[in-house]
């Protein structure tokens, strides 16, 4: 069982899923190891979390390391006693993913096989890997349900498939690992107290960090990619998850890996069950925001899917997990982060 003296290394833990999923950890009493290289994060959100948990801050410790470097991850793990590990660290743009799919490759295979080698090498065999609902491809019907056949669009999207297979092979080589795979739709939204949240590096590839990037006046309209899909209104339609909601998956995951004796490898999907259009996103960021977002209507973005959206009966039954917020909650808490953080943790000059 989970006790307070737990040890959790979390890879990626500086990042956006990374930060809120550590500072819900640190609030449940957990001892906290993160390893990030910092290449699509910033240290100041580490600082930022030790802050909010407050005197549970002392028990964050950050090590900045590439996945990939096997000789400092041993040190750390040599260092430390970890009870599981929860593996954010990875690349995570399509779009660039097809330009450079051997960065990818490199990154989150190499990332993951080094994590996962150094893991069995100190014994520590439980973990919580960071999977997408891109494994479903593009989803013949919804709500996608764990048993949907499996799929890659892209090489990131490949990334997650292998590394998935690499963790059932692992689990059928020694059953003695317990794994789970958790498969996030559309995470959004942020902490309420606007302290920490998404700060994408660039031009953001997601609805949301594009919406709010245009409330604060960075960018001077949203491009809708498509408004023939057969939905309600002609746009898009997925399935977006609060931030919070997501990280406490993780918290109830890691006390399934220590409470349930013979879990093996097994997938959960970590979605609301309930599917929204752009249109419908947009209205709600206008009436948490109370700023108008200019709208450019055109064709379909290349490689995006219909309509997505989770079943969410799996998480509810075997992790006792449901998620809480709407999308109302969604949108007031992304606009606290943007508005009192508008150039993320950076400044206008670095917005260059
Ligand atoms: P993020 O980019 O904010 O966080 C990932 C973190 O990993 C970053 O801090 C980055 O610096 C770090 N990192 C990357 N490669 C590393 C390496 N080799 N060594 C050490 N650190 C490394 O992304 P996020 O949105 O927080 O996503 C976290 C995980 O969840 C990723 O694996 C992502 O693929 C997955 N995921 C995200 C979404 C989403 O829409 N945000 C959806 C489904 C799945
Ligand atoms: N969209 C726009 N304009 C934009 C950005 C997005 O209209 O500027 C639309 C898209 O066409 C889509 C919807 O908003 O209909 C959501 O798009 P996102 O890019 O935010 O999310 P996706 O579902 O397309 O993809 C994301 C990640 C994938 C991941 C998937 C499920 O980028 O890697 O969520 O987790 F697999």
């Amino acid at each position: 069982m989970a006790s307070s003296s737990s040890n959790i290394l979390v890879t990626g833990g500086a990042g956006y899923i990374g930060s809120h999923t550590v500072l819900q950890l640190l609030n449940a009493g957990f001892m906290v190891s993160v390893v990030d290289n910092l290449d699509n994060s910033s240290e100041i959100a580490i600082k930022r979390v030790t802050e909010l948990a407050g005197a549970k801050g002392k028990n964050l410790t950050f090590h900045k390391i590439d996945l990939r470097d096997k000789k400092a991850l041993d040190g750390v793990f040599s260092s430390t006693k970890f009870d599981a590990v929860i593996h954010f660290a990875g690349l995570k743009a399509v779009g660039e993913s097809v330009e450079k799919p051997l960065l990818y490759y490199n990154n989150n295979l190499i990332g993951s096989i080094t994590l996962l080698e150094v893991m069995g090498a100190h014994g520590c065999k439980k973990l919580v890997f960071s999977s997408s609902a891109t494994v479903y491809g593009w989803p013949k019907e919804v709500p996608c349900t764990e048993e949907f056949p499996l799929s890659a669009a892209n090489p990131y999207g490949r990334t997650k498939l292998i590394i998935e297979e690499m963790c059932r092979d692992i689990y059928v080589s020694d059953c003695s690992w317990k794994i789970i795979l958790l498969r996030y739709f559309n995470p959004v939204g942020a902490h309420p107290s606007g302290y920490i949240g998404e700060d994408p590096r660039g031009t953001p590839n997601n609805l949301m960090p594009y919406i709010q990037q245009v409330a604060v006046g960075r960018r001077p309209a949203l491009t809708v990619y498509g408004t023939d899909y057969k939905t309600k209104d002609g746009t898009g339609v997925r399935d977006y998850i609060h931030v919070l909601d997501l990280a406490d998956g993780h918290i109830v995951a890691l006390q399934k890996l220590f409470k349930d004796s013979n879990i093996g490898c097994e997938a959960y999907n970590l979605g609301t069950g309930k599917g929204t259009s752009v249109l419908e996103m947009v209205a709600a960021f206008e009436k948490a925001s109370g700023k108008k977002i200019p709208l450019v209507m055109a064709g379909r973005r290349p490689g995006d899917a219909e309509v997505v959206y989770a079943s969410t009966a799996k998480a509810e039954k075997g992790l006792n997990w449901k998620a809480k917020y709407g999308i109302d909650d969604m949108c007031r808490d992304q606009w606290n982060w943007a508005s009192k953080n508008p150039y993320g943790y950076g400044s206008p000059e670095s917005d260059k």
